[in-house]
């Protein structure tokens, strides 16, 4: 991956896969623009790395997004590529789940992603020329008991990019909406603390790195979905043709 004096802007850059791909894209020459709401996640980010520059933000914040990203694009040049990570993810049957929590999970996994593509994708459609990335999930493709307030803002980010992609393509900007399966992150923590669906047991996470090379693998094939993971494409084809038999495994598995 050469991306040599190239500048990506990433969300959620303090953790994760964010943060891995601001040290990759850094190692390969790329200038990068880190976003967070973590001061303590950025600094980890930027330790050491002279063309990484933290921006410490709010997704959900409109006119801070907009403000981050004039900015990056006055400091470090014209955007090449964005990648959407910023996320939260507890989890929870949804009548316990707080309300309050559940309305934070749409403002920050789904509203970031509005904000951020109004801020940046206008400049590279401009340019006819940058990549736009964004983290959905297998969530976002297939619900399961337990996880309906993460699921339904990773079915929001799938139909929203979808829906972006489709009204601007063949304008220069490559589109890619990826769908892990569980990925090993400190992301999964959440799920600990509030509520684990035995589902995952059964799958353990994947690494970081091999989401990270698939967005790559999509990118130069010119595919939009992007299913890492052994069995991510089945369990979506089946999600489509079978959903009857996926909830009756769903519930199985989970015991209620
Ligand atoms: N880890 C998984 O199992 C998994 C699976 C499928 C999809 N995903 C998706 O991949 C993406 C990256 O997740 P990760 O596992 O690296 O998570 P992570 O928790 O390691 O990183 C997420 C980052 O988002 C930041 N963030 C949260 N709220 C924010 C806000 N309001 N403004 C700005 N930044 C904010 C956090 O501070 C954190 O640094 C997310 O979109 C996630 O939903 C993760």
């Amino acid at each position: 991956m050469a991306f040599n004096g190239k500048v990506a802007l990433i969300t959620g850059a303090g953790s994760g896969m964010g943060q891995l791909a601001a040290w990759r894209l850094a190692a390969a020459g790329a200038r990068v623009a880190a976003l967070d709401v973590s001061e303590k996640g950025l600094a980890q980010t930027t330790a050491g790395k002279s063309n990484i520059e933290a921006y410490p933000v709010d997704v959900t914040r409109t006119e801070a997004v907009d403000e981050v990203t004039l900015r990056v694009t006055q400091e470090l040049g014209p955007i090449d590529r964005v990648i959407n990570a910023a996320a939260i993810m507890p989890f929870g049957r949804l009548l316990d789940q707080p309300t309050e929590q559940i309305h934070r999970l749409m403002a920050i996994n789904y509203g970031g992603l509005v904000n951020v593509s109004k801020a940046t994708l206008p400049g590279m459609l401009e340019r006819g020329h940058g990549d736009f990335i964004s983290f959905s999930s297998m969530l976002g493709q297939m619900p399961t008991l337990l996880t309906g307030a993460y699921a339904a803002t990773k079915f929001a980010v799938s139909c929203y990019t979808e829906v972006l992609y489709h009204e601007n393509r063949d304008r220069g900007v490559r589109f890619v909406c990826v769908c892990p399966p569980a990925v090993k992150t400190p992301l999964l923590q959440q799920a600990i603390e509030t509520s684990w669906p035995k589902l995952l047991d059964g799958n353990p996470p994947i690494a970081p790195e091999d989401v990270l090379d698939a967005i790559e693998t999509s990118l130069e094939r010119g595919e939009f979905w992007c299913l890492p993971g052994k069995g991510s494409r089945l369990g979506y084809v089946m999600r489509r043709l079978m959903p009857g038999a996926v909830w009756k495994q769903v519930h199985k598995v989970e015991g209620f």
